[in-house]
């Protein structure tokens, strides 16, 4: 997992590839994505199921970057030693479920690094205080379940109040956002403030996903 060093990265999201063919949709991504992200699922937090650490376990060998999981998940103290167990270097949960400062610690305590995440109407207070115990903050910019949803354009002056409380910390936290992040939308949530772009279906409904990671990644920083 890259320090963040004020420019953006393009996070690819699995959610979206071809799970017959998962090697081959990284194809290339090294060097490319910043690293790739994982989509949690249990029916439960939302509406919807993805895969578990097993797959995680499979991608760590297939790709030599390094791997963040986004615990969509009710109950995610559960799989924070599973998906640790497969390697991820990064964890994510939710600041909506109970006990998510406790799930932070816990994170940390393994050695990895840790993140917490907000749905697009949970207020930014509720972690702006304690921003210094994380290495990640995940503002959702589309309701968490789906890949494929339209960005929300409020997400963008919570970018931006996210942005200005993580300078003040003067701690190396990224900023990272998820949910219809695309070559038209990724500038206005960089130029908002975002340096972690996840993107799913905009990535993987290429025919050259690497290929347009690889430009889309230049065009941004060239800004
Ligand atoms: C949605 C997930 C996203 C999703 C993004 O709940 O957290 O990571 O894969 O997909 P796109 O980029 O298609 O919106
Ligand atoms: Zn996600």
């Amino acid at each position: 997992m890259p320090v963040p060093r004020g420019r953006p990265l393009i996070i690819p999201s699995v959610l979206s590839a071809d799970f017959g063919c998962l090697r081959e949709s990284l194809k290339g991504m090294s060097g490319k994505a910043g690293w790739i992200h994982l989509d949690i699922m249990d029916g439960h937090f939302v509406p919807n199921l993805s895969f578990g650490p097993h797959i995680a376990a499979c991608l760590r060998k297939a790709t030599a970057l390094g791997m963040d999981a986004h615990l969509m998940v009710r109950d995610p103290g559960l799989f924070i030693k599973p998906f640790a167990d497969a390697g991820v270097g990064l964890i994510t949960v939710h600041a909506e479920i109970r006990g998510a400062w406790e799930c932070v610690r816990k994170i940390k305590a393994l050695g990895l690094k840790a993140g917490l995440s907000l749905r697009p109407r949970t207020p930014l207070s509720r972690v702006l205080s304690r921003l210094k115990e994380l290495d990640l903050l995940l503002l959702m910019s589309v309701e968490p379940g789906f890949g494929g949803q339209a960005f929300m354009p409020e997400a963008l002056p919570r970018i931006s109040e996210a942005r200005r409380a993580i300078a003040k910390t003067g701690r190396p936290i990224w900023l990272q956002v998820d949910g219809g992040i695309n070559d038209r939308t990724a500038p206005l949530a960089v130029k908002a403030g975002a340096d972690a772009l996840v993107m799913g279906s905009a990535v993987f409904s290429r025919s050259d996903p690497a290929g347009f990671v690889g430009k889309l990644t230049k065009d941004l920083q060239r800004g």
